[in-house]
């Protein structure tokens, strides 16, 4: 019996121009490139420019992603842009990118769940897909981290960068078999017990401000493998697929220890790993499609290839997808 899936038809990145190594962050804080590596696996992110918006890196990852795809903005009804840095309270970013691609219908919307945003993001646009409420869909992850950063806190500045990345999910029908291609299974959860270990400190109906980032990082950490490994338990369970036929795992790029640790824990042999976080830090809801666009760059992901996606982030907020190619 054939079932409807959500299939991946393009997938793009956008980094902005501007690299900002350790070094650099260690000539002005009492920091250095040694520690930085060490602790993270980071040696150097990307900054926005003076100007340069959280909408205009999505809109160039969107525009990455189409081009991949071979298709027009024509062809998108629904935009699903996760971010935590929106250029504005409000309207959602995901209109000014949906404005920019000349599109007039169908619906464009913000999710906000921090590091687990873009994974957050590819459930939702999935449902509305399988419902058959809409037939194409961007899914993008979009940040501006640099902006909310508080540059003289060496605990927190030296993580985190700007980027955004982008998948094309097309509806389609496929067979109903263990080969479908398309987005498998999602799994996404939240404990807000949990929000003030990782959190901005100002927002519209606080302080009126923008706020910067605060984070007990150590706290993160102690949660982070654990809450990975259950939620990709629960979607190996959800589809009696386990570690051994994941060909590409792509796992939100936080710090190379959590990520090293999870792939262990979970027996994800260490070669089927995806990792950027050394050249781009981490770049919340826009590292798992960045480092997807990475990897279709050097072509590592094909047609058919079983890939794992998973993310913990701010909330705590935590989510898993599998998805064939
Ligand atoms: O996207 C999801 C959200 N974020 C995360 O997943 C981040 C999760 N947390 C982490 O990645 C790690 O906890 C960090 C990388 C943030 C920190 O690594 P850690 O091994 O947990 O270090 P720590 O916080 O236990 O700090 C160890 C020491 C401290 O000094 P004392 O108290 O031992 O004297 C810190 O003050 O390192 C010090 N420290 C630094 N030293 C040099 C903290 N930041 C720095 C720094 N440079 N940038």
């Amino acid at each position: 019996m054939s079932v409807r899936r959500s299939i991946v038809r393009g997938v793009g990145g956008y980094l902005p121009a501007r690299v900002m190594t350790n070094q650099e962050i260690a000539s002005r804080l009492d920091t250095s490139d040694e520690w930085i590596v060490q602790r993270t696996g980071i040696h150097e992110r990307r900054i926005a420019a003076e100007g340069e918006t959280t909408s205009d890196l999505g809109l160039a990852a969107a525009r990455a992603a189409l081009a991949d795809a071979g298709m027009g903005s024509d062809a998108v009804d629904l935009i699903v842009l996760a971010t935590s840095t929106p250029d504005q309270t409000f309207p959602a970013s995901a209109v000014t990118i949906q404005a920019e691609l000349g599109i007039t219908r169908g619906a464009a919307f913000d999710l906000q769940a921090v590091c687990s945003g873009f994974v957050f993001a590819l459930a939702t646009a999935d449902r509305f897909l399988n419902s058959g409420e809409f037939r194409c869909a961007l899914v993008i992850g979009a940040e501006t981290f640099s902006r909310i950063l508080d540059w003289n806190d060496r605990s927190t500045c030296v993580l985190f960068g700007d980027g955004a990345g982008a998948l094309v999910l097309e509806a389609g029908e496929q067979p109903g078999e263990r080969t479908d291609r398309g987005v498998l299974t999602t799994h996404l959860r939240s404990d807000g017990r949990y929000r003030s270990k990782l959190y901005v400190d100002g927002g519209p109906s606080t302080t009126g401000t923008v706020g910067q980032l605060r984070m007990e990082g150590r706290e993160v950490f102690r949660h982070a493998v654990g809450m990975i490994t259950d939620v990709v338990e629960d979607a190996f369970k959800a589809t009696g697929y386990g570690a051994k036929d994941i060909d590409w795992f792509v796992p939100h790029q936080a710090n190379k220890r959590i990520i090293d640790g999870s792939a262990h824990k979970l027996g994800i042999a260490p070669e089927k790993i995806v990792s950027t976080v050394d050249r781009h830090g981490n770049t919340s809801a826009a590292s798992i499609p960045l480092a997807l666009a990475d990897a279709r760059v050097d072509r590592r992901i094909k047609p058919g290839h079983l890939v794992l996606l998973e993310a913990m982030g701010g909330g705590f907020t935590w989510a898993s997808a599998l998805v064939r190619w």
